[in-house]
């Protein structure tokens, strides 16, 4: 439909986006004017807690002055009700008291025929139901139970049956009068070469109805029961209804429950979608017998800013999931990103939840690696790097993949983790004591706590040593007999904070024998109040080794991978103040983007007479630096700068 002109405008004009937004944001009083319509909030499209949302009610834009998000009203209730452009409209215009305009003649004839043809398919499905439950379909329902689909389960999906035979459907819709014509244009459908009647598309297949997000029915995917078919799976036609590149399945019950909160996983197949679901996991979606294409991801990142995609354990789902990246990394924003989960060896999600019920899913989700670890499997994977030219090469291949990556803020980002994963790969580690010493670089360990993993990465790379220092300290403080196994790492700890400063010193200076008596003497020495708060921290406090401190073992595991991380990241940065390595161009443009954002920063803090606490800067772009850092990085400034000015 489209929209007389002025209409937008009129919607813009009656529309107070501060109260738009004001309905999902806290708004932090002490930053906004609201007589002047200059509101700020921490931003409710990425995770912070200082205020760098900006709405300026007058111009009716709002900016993030972290993620970058921008737009208006229209945009901002798309993305926060995952609705879209139309929908948008329709909502604003209600509240703004504007009738919304009849669509024009043209447009309402094309929807009138989608109409019409949804209807077919939705007797189809209606048909291939029943056949299902008839005398016809006793080996298709044998079927469906000996693969564990209940019939509730059936009905849930709309799972029919079409009966072996020529005609079944073709009799049964003519004879209910459905014109010829709209019969072919649904795809059900195919002209007799001999000149005789259509043929029925699907025979002897049980049934999958495919549903756009509104819920209509507008192909069908269909499963051979014969195992010598020669396709499996058989899917509609391209029609005037069905676009099997723009077409989620179960798209439109994913994004309801993605929107209460479950997280969206893309898995290859419908049965796999229908097993998830089954399984608890709402949000499952798959797409239409295709590889996932640029448009599926569009519509899977309009309903979460992070979707799983599930691969089968084999060489097939690793494949796919590389063009995936492919796809992904030219189209990704500021907070839009992907996680892979593998399945066990030569299992889909479908076998895996027969196999280990919803637990083994789960288990599976928790492991799911970041996008930037999947890439630089690909890249490492099964190679060897023990020549400066194989590792030239290697570089050269991640440049060029990161180069792909449009949006600076994150392209800069990708560049520091892949140079973190490279660091952990070529520098030689200081050999260690205790478990630390042997690490295999070609599998960076995942978070052995799942919990705890996903909170750190909400919290932000840069807010991560900070927890990891915390972490390692309430763990000493807990099990501290095995602070001596680990009093060399702990001796070069850089802290970020004071409090944290004190507590590394205080556990050197501890034998480790009497836990009590450690903590009380950290109470003394930091006050009750900070040691409460460092326990209490959610990061902390969910920590397996810190609720049970008589697991020494874990302790021991929980501290020794913190301080593997803690180090890697440092050590990068060592690396980067050297500026000796190949990735330069990457470094630079990240040293250079983040010095500018730091230098805004501090001139837009300054303004708002508003420093923030002395330990660290927020950057507009919610990125923290501290004082090595920052240092660090001044250091470089003019290196990086003065070669190249002008640019
Ligand atoms: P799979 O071959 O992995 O099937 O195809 P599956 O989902 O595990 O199915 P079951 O468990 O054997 O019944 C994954 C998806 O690829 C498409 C379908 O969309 C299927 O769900 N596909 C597969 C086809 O379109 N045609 C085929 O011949 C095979
Ligand atoms: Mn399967």
């Amino acid at each position: 439909m489209s929209l007389p002109p002025g209409f937008l405008d009129e919607l813009r004009t009656r529309t107070s986006l501060s109260q738009v937004v004001g309905r999902k944001v806290l708004w932090d009083n002490r930053k906004s004017n609201q007589g002047k319509g200059d509101m700020w909030a921490p931003c409710p499209f990425h995770q912070e807690k200082s205020a760098s949302f900006h709405v300026d009610d007058r111009k009716g834009y709002y900016y993030c002055f972290g993620c970058h998000a921008k737009g208006d009203a229209i945009s901002f209730v798309r993305e926060t009700e995952n609705v879209g452009f139309m929908e948008a409209v329709e909502i604003l215009a209600q509240e703004a008291g504007m009738p919304m305009p009849k669509r024009d003649p043209q447009a309402q004839q094309k929807a009138d025929r989608r109409t019409e043809l949804a209807e077919v398919m939705e007797a189809a499905a209606g048909f291939f139901r029943l056949q299902l439950r008839t005398g016809q379909g006793g080996a298709a329902r044998d079927y469906l139970a000996r693969r564990g689909m209940s019939e509730a389960t059936q009905e849930r999906f709309g799972i029919g049956f079409a009966p072996d035979g020529w005609q079944n459907l073709w009799d049964h819709l003519q004879g209910k009068g459905v014109p010829a014509e709209l019969i072919q244009a649904a795809g059900l459908v195919r002209e007799s070469t001999k000149g005789g009647k259509p043929y029925d598309v699907f025979r002897n297949r049980i049934m999958f109805p495919i549903r756009d997000a509104r819920g209509r029915c507008i192909a069908f995917g269909g499963r051979a029961m014969d195992p010598n078919d020669n396709a499996k799976y058989l899917n509609s036609p391209e029609t005037e209804l069905f676009d099997k590149g723009r077409n989620l399945y179960n798209h439109g019950p994913a994004r309801e429950a993605a929107g209460k909160g479950l997280p969206l996983i893309v898995a290859e197949g419908y049965m796999d979608v229908i097993a998830l679901v089954e399984a608890g996991f709402g949000a499952a979606v798959a797409p239409l017998g295709t590889a996932v294409t640029e448009n599926q991801l569009q519509l899977l990142w309009r309903i979460s800013d992070e979707p799983i995609v599930a691969l089968d354990g084999d060489a097939a789902g690793l494949r796919a999931a590389y063009r995936v990246i492919d796809l992904a990394l030219p189209l990704m924003e500021s907070g839009k990103s992907l996680r892979f989960a593998l399945m066990p060896e030569g299992k889909d999600p479908d076998d895996l939840i027969r196999a280990e019920g919803a637990k083994g899913v789960q288990a599976v989700l928790h492991r799911a690696l970041p996008m930037v670890q999947l890439l630089w499997k690909r890249e490492t994977e099964g190679k060897v790097f023990d020549s400066p030219e194989r590792k030239a090469a290697l570089d050269k291949a991640l440049r060029e993949t990161i180069l792909q990556i449009k949006d600076p803020s994150l392209r800069s980002h990708y560049g520091q983790e892949i140079k973190d994963l490279r660091w952990q790969l070529f520098r030689a580690r200081p050999s260690g004591t205790g478990p630390r010493s042997r690490r295999d670089w070609k599998a960076p360990p995942p978070a052995t706590d799942s919990a705890k993993l996903s909170l750190l990465v909400a919290a932000g790379a840069e807010g991560q040593d900070r927890l990891r220092e915390a972490v390692i300290l309430a763990a000493l403080l807990s099990t501290p007999q095995i602070i001596a196994e680990f009093d060399t790492q702990v001796e070069v700890m850089t802290c970020s904070d004071p409090v944290h400063a004190a507590l590394r010193d205080l556990l050197l200076r501890s034998d480790g024998s009497d836990p009590a008596a450690l903590r009380a003497e950290a109470e003394n020495r930091i006050g009750a109040e900070a040691l409460e708060s460092l326990f209490a921290a959610r990061h902390v406090a969910i920590t397996p080794c810190v609720r049970n401190p008589s697991d020494v073992d874990l302790a021991r595991q929980t501290v020794a991978e913190e301080l593997a991380k803690l180090d890697a990241r440092r050590g990068l940065l060592a690396e980067i103040a050297e500026a000796s390595e190949d990735l330069d161009g990457l470094a630079d443009e990240a040293l250079t983007w983040r010095l500018a954002q730091a230098a805004q920063a501090m001139t837009l803090a300054e303004r708002a007479q508003q420093v923030d606490s002395a330990e660290y800067d927020t950057g507009p772009n919610g990125a923290r630096m501290d004082k090595d850092e920052r240092s660090a990085f001044a250091a470089l400034l003019e290196k990086i700068e003065s070669p190249k000015s002008g640019s």
